[in-house]
């Protein structure tokens, strides 16, 4: 029959190339879109875990979704990370300021938690000023200064956290008075990522980590 030899012979072969052709396409495609993301992510996940293995204080997941949350990091290389994280710990600053300005209108009453809020907003004003000259350090590939003053900001957010469990500032009236750090959070967040952005530099330059 005609019908059928025009079949098996022409219609078989397209269907058969033109299913070939689509799986190979979708082969491609998922292959190519993993390979990406793998080489990208895969960066992060070993410079984290690098990090929290020659630091117990660092947080091996808060370090992964830190710097997976900026879409840049999937194609940064290891400075660009440090950029990154920098970024990060700049924003953190900033956002930990403001904050600060707010609770002092709440706390108009106790000066112990007023003079402690103080400190801190100055010691923020200080860590973001770090963190620029931090950043600039990774751009100009100077990894020393990157170093020392990503080490700056860690020890404002160290030092805002210890001064409210010290009770040397405060009058003597206030002593025995038991004060809670309402910027626990926001003092580990920039201990973390200043520690992530340390390790980093040690990375880039083995002889002075
Ligand atoms: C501060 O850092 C944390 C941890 O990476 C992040 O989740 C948060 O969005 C940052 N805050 C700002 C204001 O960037």
């Amino acid at each position: 029959m005609p019908c059928r030899i025009i079949w098996s012979s022409f219609v078989t072969p397209i269907l058969v190339l033109v299913l070939i052709i689509i799986i190979s396409c979708r082969e491609y495609r998922t292959a190519a879109s993993s390979s990406l993301g793998a080489a990208g992510g895969e960066l992060v996940r070993h410079t984290c875990r690098r990090a929290a293995r020659s630091n117990p204080s660092l947080n091996l997941d808060f370090c992964v979704a830190s710097l997976e949350a900026d879409p840049r990091s999937s194609s940064a290389d290891l400075r660009g990370l440090g950029v990154i994280v920098t970024h990060l710990a700049e924003a953190n600053a900033t956002a930990t300021q403001k904050r600060i300005v707010d609770l002092l209108a709440e706390y108009s009453s106790d000066t112990g938690e007023r003079n402690r809020l103080e400190d801190c907003k100055d010691m923020y004003s200080d860590a973001f000023d770090d963190l620029k000259d931090a950043e600039a350090g990774f751009y100009s590939k100077r990894y020393r200064n990157a170093n020392l003053f990503l080490g700056g900001a860690l020890d404002n957010a160290v030092d805002c956290e210890d001064s409210w469990q010290e009770s040397c500032f405060t009058p003597s009236f206030y002593q025995g008075h038991k004060y809670s750090s309402p910027l626990t959070t926001e003092n580990y967040n920039m201990e973390q990522l200043c520690r992530i952005g340390l390790a980093i530099t040690a990375f880039l330059s083995p002889h002075f980590s």
